[in-house]
């Protein structure tokens, strides 16, 4: 199959994108490569997809519409796995603008351009955050009192409903996949595991933010790799699917577990909790399961395991 994959230069895309060409499909990578985090860390995620194989790459914007186009034309893509987006949940808050231009506009852009050419199928990348401060738990899909507490919730919402819309009006097969926080190898430098287990492995404190209790469903990225590759051969209309560990870990619990696989402890530095924060996600992933055959299969020790052994690789 012809794919064409979005922010395939950053964490969670450079571990499909291997996928996807040791599965033999022919792949076009679009992502404008921006600052959020290091370039240099993006180059060598790109580097590893074309040690997978040939693949053709643009360096583009996904809300520059005439870059997008010229790229559906050159790549006449069967399906289109959307990844890229403003990713950070705290940014948000101080930029929301820049967060509806990529996450909104983007994808609407995008949407448009398979629309005109013809694609099969759309696979979208939205997040867990948008069950925000859901009273309900664990969190399932159709559950519609969404209240998200974050401008980069909101505009994953706004996302999906524009996948809706492209769905109904013009039949283009969509996928709404809620990612709930992905960990593992080339990990984003923003998120936690990834901060912690630098800072412990290099000596120096860590800020825990709230007392420790908030719960996340840490998921391992090839998990949800495999999750994304079975949503491509899905046909239906519309749908949305959580994909999680169904198994959420306290805060503190992941500090104790990352001591343990880097054999070192921690200095905590407690901090009062941060606005946009939710206090637990929880994904129930029997849709998914049934639908996709999605089953996560890593244990959180072994993940953080081979997280840390990238960790220490990269000196
Ligand atoms: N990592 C997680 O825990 C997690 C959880 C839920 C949802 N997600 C979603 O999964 C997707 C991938 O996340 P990730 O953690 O791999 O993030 P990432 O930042 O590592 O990757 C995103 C990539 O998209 C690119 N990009 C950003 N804006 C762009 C734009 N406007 N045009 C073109 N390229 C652009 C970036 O340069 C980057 O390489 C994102 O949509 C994110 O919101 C991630």
């Amino acid at each position: 199959m012809k794919i064409l994959v979005t922010g395939g230069a950053g964490f969670i895309g450079s571990h499909l994108c291997e996928r996807l060409l040791q599965d033999g499909h022919s792949l076009a990578i679009v992502d404008e490569l921006n600052d959020f985090y290091s370039i240099e860390e993006k180059r060598a995620n790109l580097e590893a997809v074309r040690q997978a194989g040939d693949c053709l790459f643009q360096a583009a914007a996904v809300e520059d519409q005439a870059a997008m186009s010229a790229l559906f034309a050159a790549a006449q893509p069967d399906a289109v796995i959307h990844l890229a987006a403003r990713a950070g949940i705290r940014p948000s808050l101080t930029q929301p603008l820049l967060y509806e231009r990529a996450n909104v506009r983007g994808t609407l852009v995008l949407l448009e351009a398979a629309r005109q050419a013809g694609v099969r199928r759309f696979v979208f990348a939205s997040s867990s955050s948008v069950y925000g401060a859901a009273n309900q738990v664990p969190f399932h899909e159709n559950d519609d009192s969404l209240r998200p507490i974050s401008p980069y919730a909101a505009t994953k919402i706004a996302a999906e409903k524009l996948c809706y819309t492209y769905s109904h009006l013009y039949g283009l097969s969509v996928a709404c996949l809620r990612f709930f926080t992905v960990y593992g190898p080339r990990q984003r430098p923003d998120l936690a595991i990834r901060k912690f287990m630098e800072r412990i492995e290099a000596g120096k404190p860590i800020t825990v933010f709230g007392d420790g209790s908030m719960g996340r469903d840490y998921t391992y990225v090839d998990d949800i790799v495999n999750g994304i590759v079975a949503a491509l051969d899905d046909e239906a209309p519309f749908d949305i699917f959580n994909l999680g560990n169904s198994s959420p870990v306290p805060l503190l619990d992941m500090v104790r577990a990352i001591e343990a696989a880097l054999g070192k402890e921690a200095q905590i530095d407690w901090q009062p909790e941060q606005p946009g924060d939710v206090p637990i996600t929880f994904a129930d992933i029997s849709k998914a399961r049934v639908r996709l055959g999605y089953a996560p299969a890593t244990p959180f020790a072994e993940g953080l395991a081979r997280q840390a052994a990238w960790l220490r690789s990269r000196r």
